[in-house]
């Protein structure tokens, strides 16, 4: 497993705006420069949803790829790729659909929820079932340690985690464990014995400072490959080598990033902000914003409480600002236009940066598919020893 290894991705669907900003990749971005960060187009998962509308998905790959770099996703320090281009996502995701029981990817609450929503589609495919299969394949062909995503999603890491552990149960019994998995301890050299030890107390007392000691003693050790890792990671719970190790979500903050009228700031809603969105719509849009309708005329007092303005105060705005609106709507001390003009600035002051960093991919496409291509290549020379070894686990190592 690499603990130290992060694989995100996300769907290009539309043009991004400043909730993917707050919620999502403004959190890449710190990730970025701690992990080896692994950014995917799911450009498959796109096509599970619009599979009736596939001229969107191009055009939006690219668009999605410059608002990530605009925002400071930087490909010297994390690894940009897309999903259909490394070929192991479709093959893992095969393999591991002959390994899932149909009911595991039933009883996955997006399902019924994303069908119901989207009513107005046939989402009774196939590929729409396996979706979270897919997300499945997307982490573990990275033996990824660690997922950054919403609630929404941590359904889909316990499936992945679930299906690891099936897979590995499945096929990490390999006939002569025992013996292989006791050649390894014995490469470890002087602290094998020690090894030992910790895992004697973990197995017979239960003693998971134990566990961890013994984990940590493999993850430094150096003389192991990754096979030999893989069995005594295994061998340390009684249970044959670990192919595909299960990995941790890492819940990022909801961002409940508030949109023009005061719901949740989504595409469907059209109450966006689009991530380069020009200083004069930001204006414009920040005007016409809806205030609390208690306020009808200038001198009536307000009620921060019921206005979506105050919601964008608590995401741009420091203390003296929010004090300043807080008393002067309630006394009628200040107007609504007034009130959201330092909204307006924060959100310019915050695109401005970006502006600056689209602007040369925006002149050169080429640079944009370079830095991709390049990503892809990376990231298929990962997947591929993946799949060598669920290929050799599978029987299909010939
Ligand atoms: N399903 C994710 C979403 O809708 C996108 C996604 C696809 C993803 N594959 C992934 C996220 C792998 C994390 C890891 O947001
Ligand atoms: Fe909203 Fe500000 Fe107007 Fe009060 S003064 S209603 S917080 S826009």
């Amino acid at each position: 497993m690499f603990a130290n290894r992060i694989l995100s991705g996300m769907r290009p669907t539309g043009s991004l705006h400043l909730g993917h900003y707050h919620g999502v990749i403004k959190n890449w971005v710190e990730l970025q420069t701690r992990h080896d960060c692994y950014f995917m187009v799911a450009d498959w998962h796109a096509l599970t949803t619009n599979y009736d509308e596939v001229a969107i998905i191009e055009k939006s790959i690219w668009e999605m790829v410059i608002d990530w770099l605009a925002s400071g996703v930087d490909p010297e320090q994390a690894t940009i790729f897309i999903q259909s281009k490394v070929p192991q996502h479709a093959e893992l995701h095969l393999a591991l659909s002959m390994v899932t029981p149909l009911g595991w990817l039933e009883r996955v609450p997006t399902y019924k929820d994303q069908m119901d929503k989207l009513n107005h589609k046939d989402l009774a495919t196939y590929g729409f079932l396996g979706y979270p299969l897919l997300q499945a394949a997307d982490i573990l062909v990275y033996k990824a340690g660690l997922v950054p995503v919403g609630e929404d999603q941590v359904p889909h890491i316990e499936l992945t985690r679930e299906v690891a552990r099936r897979f590995n149960n499945l096929y990490g019994r390999e006939p002569n464990f025992e013996e292989l998995a006791k050649a390894a301890v014995k490469k470890i050299g002087k602290a094998g014995k020690q090894f030992e030890q910790l895992r004697t107390r973990y197995l017979q007392d239960g003693d998971g400072e134990a566990l961890l000691a013994a984990r940590e003693l493999l993850a430094a050790s150096q003389n192991l490959g990754n096979s030999d890792r893989e069995r005594l990671q295994g061998y340390l719970e009684n249970k044959g080598k670990i192919i595909l190790p299960e990995s941790e979500a890492l819940l990022t903050a909801a961002s409940k990033m508030p949109g023009l009228d005061g719901n949740k700031m989504s595409k469907s809603y059209k109450n966006t902000i689009t991530m380069r969105e020009t200083p004069e719509d930001v204006s414009k849009k920040i005007r016409a914003m809806p205030t609390d309708p208690a306020r009808v005329r200038r001198t009536d007092a307000g009620n921060p409480d019921k206005c979506p303005v105050w919601q964008l105060h608590e995401v741009y705005s420091g203390d003296d600002t929010k004090e300043w609106v807080k008393a002067g709507c309630t006394s009628a001390g200040i107007g609504c236009l007034e009130c959201k003009q330092p909204v307006i600035e924060a959100v310019v002051r915050e695109q401005q940066p970006m502006f600056e960093r689209a602007e040369k991919y925006l002149a050169n496409p080429n640079l944009v598919k370079e830095i991709v291509f390049e990503g892809c290549h990376k990231a298929e020379l990962v997947a591929r020893e993946t799949m060598k070894e669920v290929r050799e686990a599978m029987g299909l190592g010939y």
